[in-house]
């Protein structure tokens, strides 16, 4: 648990004193940086729900992905369990702790993980076994 912190605090200090602005954002380098320490992209999870089958649970619960973006910027920014599109994941893994980054980052991570959808995936799997599945007695 240490350690992520640890990294987390190091991806901010690398945001606050790189040239963050000046470079074209990258949805993936934000991520590898600010958000993969918790979350893997595909199950199983690490210490968080894995990022595709969010991805899905927004997609199913937002019509565009201006107002899934919107929403999910805001979640990252202060996360509040009324909010969540998974409450059940607090549950399991706890609530989100703020992600430090600029409104512009967290637009463009936010966009990142709506875009890692995947059709083919389907819904009620992929939650690494969140006691649904047969994997997990
Ligand atoms: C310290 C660990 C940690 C970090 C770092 C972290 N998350 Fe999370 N995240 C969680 C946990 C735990 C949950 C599940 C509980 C919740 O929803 O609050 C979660 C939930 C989410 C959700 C579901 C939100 C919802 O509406 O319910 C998304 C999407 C997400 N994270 C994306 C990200 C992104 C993108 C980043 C990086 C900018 C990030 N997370 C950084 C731990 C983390």
């Amino acid at each position: 648990m240490k350690n992520i912190f640890i990294i987390i605090g190091m991806g901010l200090i690398f945001n606050s004193t790189g040239d963050a602005a000046t470079k074209a954002l990258d949805g993936q380098t934000i991520f590898n940086k600010n958000c993969s320490a918790c979350h893997s992209v595909n199950p199983p999870p690490k210490l968080a729900p894995p990022i595709t089958p969010l991805a899905s649970r927004y997609h199913l619960s937002f019509k565009t992905k201006k107002d899934g973006v919107n929403h999910l910027a805001a979640y990252l920014k202060l996360p509040k369990k009324e909010d969540s599109i998974d409450p059940q994941a607090i549950t399991r893994f706890g609530l989100m702790p703020p992600v430090a980054l600029s409104a512009a980052e967290l637009n463009v991570v936010a966009a990142w993980v709506w875009d890692q959808y995947n059709p083919a995936m389907g819904m009620g799997r992929g939650f690494g076994g969140q006691g649904r599945g047969p994997s997990n007695p």
